[in-house]
């Protein structure tokens, strides 16, 4: 999966699609002695992106992977980001249409308030391309990028079975925002390899008396999963993780802490949920999952103070992205092997593979794949 060849055949792919988006530019094509580098200030852009916050290094990746694959070209894409704010968000989306864009590319902050964004983009004829999150409740969307997200979950759920022996050892749940479609896919794949360990009494659950309600159910519908979301969100805030996790700690007794084991939902709310599990004195050890590969959870899992993250390739997602916007702009379909349903829609989609990391093999998933530099941590094994 990490070999070289598939980097070079990736960026090959890449290199390929940024150019047939460049030849689909409007404005590249009616001046055609204009080197694609230079292209005019004015030119039409014929796709749009719009990311929900520079808040988080998860969504900078994105940034600086599709400016990696489109200027490298000479293609001059414009990235917007939405602050964590639906309004901004459909702002952007306005701002884009007027531009001209014929696609639009967009991680929704908020999958169901994003969908007025969408049929704003869809009345304007501007194919509708949802980036990592599903929009939802609206038929106003054309394809979905994604990794699969139900595997993530899946992963966090294995590694942590992986590492436990015996029984009654003590779980704590956390979950993303409940207005990311995403943050249900992670729980449901979770909940899979998890529900059986807990009914089994290998895992007890220590944090959420939702879960403990439902934890005899093998398949939850998504209200019973909003129930749990509800009391262990972190909101994909950072603040809200450590001060959830601390009044966790805080309500439970000794007995429940010692060795624990933690589903924390992505990178930066696991290093915060992580720094107060290892804060409280009564804690003598921790599992804890992840998930983005950001550059400072490696360096987590390098010290030992975080277990594993989920490498999700953004390269990948880039490269999906740009090939379903070049299939759009030349007037085809992208391909197509799943759905996901958004309340309204099945959606057609291509899912990718994802790769859980840990020290035992980060150097090979993170560093040997060429997708961070050694030179940006210290200590690696
Ligand atoms: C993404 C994660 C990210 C989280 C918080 C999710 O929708 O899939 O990669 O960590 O949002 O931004």
């Amino acid at each position: 999966m990490f070999k070289k060849s598939s980097w070079y055949a990736l960026m090959t792919i890449l290199v390929v699609a940024a150019t047939a988006l460049s030849a689909c530019n409007p404005a590249a094509t009616s001046a055609p002695t204009q080197p694609a580098a230079t292209q005019p200030a004015e030119s039409k852009l014929a796709v749009g992106i719009v990311l929900p916050t520079k808040d988080e290094p998860r969504w900078i990746q994105d940034e600086t992977r599709f400016k990696d694959a489109l200027t490298a070209a000479g293609y001059d894409v414009q990235i917007l980001f939405s602050q964590g704010d639906s309004a901004k968000e459909k702002a952007n989306v306005e701002a884009l249409i007027s531009q001209g864009i014929q696609v639009l590319i967009i991680t929704p902050q908020d999958g169901t308030a994003a969908a007025a964004a969408a049929e704003e983009a869809r009345a304007a004829g501007v194919k509708v391309i949802s980036y990592d999150r599903l929009i939802r409740d609206t038929d106003a969307v054309d394809y979905y990028v994604t990794f699969d997200s139900v595997a993530v979950g899946e992963a966090w759920g294995q590694y942590l079975i992986d590492n436990a022996t015996g029984t009654g050892h003590n779980l704590y749940l956390y979950a993303g925002a409940a207005s990311d479609n995403n943050a249900f896919l992670f729980f449901e794949g979770a909940w899979n390899k998890l529900q059986p360990k807990i009914a089994d009494g290998t895992f007890v659950i220590k944090n959420s008396s939702e879960a403990v309600a439902l934890q005899s159910k093998a398949t939850l519908t998504r209200d019973e999963m909003a129930k749990i979301i509800g009391q262990v969100t972190t909101n994909w805030d950072f603040t809200v993780a450590k001060n959830l996790a601390e009044a966790n700690l805080t309500a439970a007794p000794a007995a429940d802490k010692g060795t624990v084991f933690i589903v924390a939902p992505n990178d930066g709310t696991a290093r915060s949920i992580a720094d107060a599990f290892a804060a409280d004195k009564d804690v003598t050890k921790y599992y804890v999952t992840g998930q983005d590969a950001e550059k400072a959870s490696v360096q987590y899992i390098i010290d030992g103070k975080q277990s594993m993250t989920v490498l999700k390739d953004v390269r990948t997602l880039v490269a999906d992205a740009i090939t379903a916007a070049v299939a759009y702009l030349k007037g085809s379909t992208p391909a197509q092997t799943n759905t996901y349903n958004n309340g309204k829609i099945d959606v057609p989609a291509k899912p990718s593979a994802i790769v859980t990391v840990t020290k035992d093999n980060v150097k090979a998933a993170i560093i040997d794949s060429g997708y961070y530099p050694a030179s940006d941590f210290t200590g690696l094994p």
